[in-house]
């Protein structure tokens, strides 16, 4: 099939850690190209890719459809608000008509959980989760993991700390699963509203204490506060969010001086962290922007059949 050997990306539950490594030093590849001053490569020469965000986005669509165009496909953009969505069209039917227009790929956002999942069962065009309910978003946690490669050549035996709305969040579910495949200890931390007991099935340990956990944590992978989901009763106020579990310049003084800070943005400065953290020499917020072109890219790459770069598996 291909060296995936899958024809849609859904989730990273369904990652063996090889499809990991395999995509990361793939990301590695693709972010050497993304240097050069021609940017542009063939590999997806003569296909379509369709992006379909049913929910806003501003850093997994555009770097879906950068990365698509870096391969030389054809790239079409729905705009779903203006679209026949709005006249009650249904979500096989939208796939069906891109279909017809020969949509090869088709990367989707949308706001019920599972939905690429229904889509990928009904449609022969592979198609790319880029974010369902709070379910998943494996594209952000392939961005995370190969961020963190990047630094420390392994995540074996590194601690990292998930911070802020766990139960809203497709981010956390997805980057526990592949942070735990490749070895490291993961733990959550949040208000108990926010961070339930249940999460411990998942293999994490929880910790409603920042202070406590922030001294021994190698990464700390801060969250967005996700108004727009919160049911009332949830959070208190984001004052007291801020009071709690924010990670100010005073907190970030008691962290291990080489903590990697990450954050899948947009960040809400003030809430999650300072402004001084969110700019300081340890965030590499921007350059997980980054590596989340090259990370598409090789999704694509290897999705279209593209031969397996995977010849180390630690990729400093
Ligand atoms: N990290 C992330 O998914 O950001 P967007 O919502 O801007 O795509």
């Amino acid at each position: 099939m291909n060296a995936l050997n899958m024809k849609d990306l859904l989730d990273t539950d369904s990652l063996s850690s090889e499809q990991i490594f395999l995509i990361c030093n793939t990301a590695k590849y693709f972010k050497d190209v993304f240097s050069r001053s021609v940017k542009t490569v063939p590999v997806l020469r003569g296909k379509t890719v369709c992006s379909l965000f049913f929910e806003p986005s501003t850093r997994t669509r555009l770097s879906f459809e950068l990365a698509a165009k870096m391969l030389s496909a054809n790239v079409i953009t729905v705009p779903v608000s203006t679209s026949s969505v709005v006249k009650g069209e249904s979500l096989i039917d939208t796939s069906h008509t891109l279909e017809s227009m020969g949509a090869d790929y088709i990367v989707m956002r949308h706001e019920v959980s599972m939905a690429p999942n229904f889509l990928a069962k009904n449609i022969k065009a592979s198609v790319i989760n880029a974010g369902d309910g709070n379910h998943a978003h494996p594209t952000q946690a392939m961005l995370d993991t190969f961020s963190i490669l990047e630094r420390r050549g392994s995540l074996e035996g590194l601690h990292i700390g998930i911070v802020g709305d766990i139960l809203h969040s497709r981010v956390a579910r997805s980057d526990i699963m592949a942070f735990k495949k490749l070895g490291a200890r993961v733990t959550l931390c949040g208000p108990t509203t926010l961070v339930p007991k249940e999460f411990e099935n998942y293999g994490v340990e929880i910790s409603h204490n920042i202070d406590e956990i922030l001294p021994e944590l190698d990464v700390i992978n801060l969250l967005r506060i996700q108004t727009e989901r919160q049911r009332s009763g949830l959070f208190p106020s984001i004052r007291e969010y801020n009071h709690l579990f924010s990670l100010t310049e005073e907190r970030f003084s008691k962290c291990k001086p080489d903590a990697i800070v990450m954050h899948p943005g947009p960040i809400n400065r003030g809430v999650e962290l300072d402004d001084s953290v969110a700019d300081g020499e340890n965030t590499i917020i921007n350059g997980q922007v980054t590596n989340g072109v090259a990370v598409r890219m090789a999704i694509f790459y290897l999705l279209a059949g593209g031969e397996p770069m995977n010849e180390v598996e630690k990729i400093r």
